[in-house]
């Protein structure tokens, strides 16, 4: 995965930017090549520290960078509603982009705020501790870099990964799984015990509703013509049966989105666990999906 920071000079620069994009500041090779439809990112040891290990669920700092690198060009907004540690601050600082990210934890949100702290980074990116689910109301965007006039924001990207349903609640397996490992090392093994945690909503339907009306709010907040990215994955749960939770995402979010495709991340070096053998076939989930839609669907617009 090439993220801007990586291209060699041999790569193309400036001039080698056909005139015609206004998207993206990419070559047309590494345009062609963001387009094939799954790649492998495993998350480099660098970017891990204590702090960040306590999340529970995050995604890598590099497979943000190379969607943000595609979808917008330096300078440019970025939000992640579901900001956890603050993978996507941190991938688009780095980046040359500015984001905020809007996260409940006040334990992540410390995290985040420690991570940028660091890098000395306050003027382009931001944590907003908050509820996605009010996303719309103006208090929420007080104080925010992002806002002028007290006018809603409005960003050039949507980049985030929500909660699994309440998978992080269920330890299963017949080895030692992730879920007890941790426990044994004291870091968190789901977000929060708050109601307001979508990782703490029991029923299936809720929940894709739940999240279905925090994206509805996101397409208020992004430009027109301007993309988003969720990312999510289908759930083998204990009893048995699988939860298509990415599939189900996508048909809710087209209600308000036009969905372009998906690009699938697959995980090469996670540990396989032992679960169906030597019986049943039972899958190691090891690929997620990044879902992604363009807001397009003018007609749907909701109020
Ligand atoms: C899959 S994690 C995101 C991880 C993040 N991409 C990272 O790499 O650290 C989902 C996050 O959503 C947060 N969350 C759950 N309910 C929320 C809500 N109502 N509003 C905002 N954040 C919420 C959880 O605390 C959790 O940190």
């Amino acid at each position: 995965m090439a993220t801007r920071s990586e291209q060699s000079p041999n790569d193309g620069g400036q001039s080698d930017i056909h005139p015609a994009n206004d998207l993206n500041e990419l070559t047309g090779k590494h345009w062609i090549r963001f387009t094939k439809s799954w790649f492998v990112c495993d998350s480099p040891r660098y970017h891990r520290n204590k702090d960040t290990e306590l999340h529970p669920a995050r995604y890598p700092e590099e497979l943000v960078a190379e969607f943000v690198n595609f979808f917008t060009k330096p300078d440019q907004w970025i939000l992640d509603p579901f900001c956890g540690s603050g993978a996507t601050l941190i991938a688009c600082l780095e980046e040359g982009r500015k984001a905020i990210g809007v996260e409940l934890s006040p334990k992540y949100v410390q995290v985040t705020q420690q991570r940028l702290q660091r890098l000395d980074a306050l003027g382009n990116v931001q944590v907003l501790a908050g509820d996605a689910r009010r996303l719309t109301d103006p208090a929420l965007w007080q104080d925010c870099l992002a806002c002028s006039d007290g006018e809603l924001p409005q960003f050039d990207f949507i980049i985030t990964s929500p909660p699994y349903w309440n998978m992080l609640h269920k330890s299963r397996g017949g080895v030692e799984s992730t879920h007890k490992q941790r426990a044994s090392q004291g870091l968190d093994t789901h977000y929060s015990e708050s109601e307001d945690d979508l990782g703490n909503i029991e029923d299936y339907d809720e929940f894709i509703e739940a999240l279905g009306a925090v994206f509805d709010q996101c397409q208020r907040l992004l430009k027109p013509d301007k993309y988003m990215v969720v990312v999510a994955q289908n759930l083998r749960v204990a009893d048995g049966y699988v939860v298509p939770l990415a599939w189900d995402l996508q048909k809710r979010l087209s209600r308000t989105f036009n969905f372009q495709g998906e690009r699938i991340w697959c995980q090469n070096t996670k540990q396989l666990g032992i679960w169906g053998y030597p019986k049943i076939f039972v899958p190691n989930y090891h690929h997620h999906y990044c879902l992604i839609f363009r807001n397009d669907k003018g007609c749907s617009r909701p109020s």
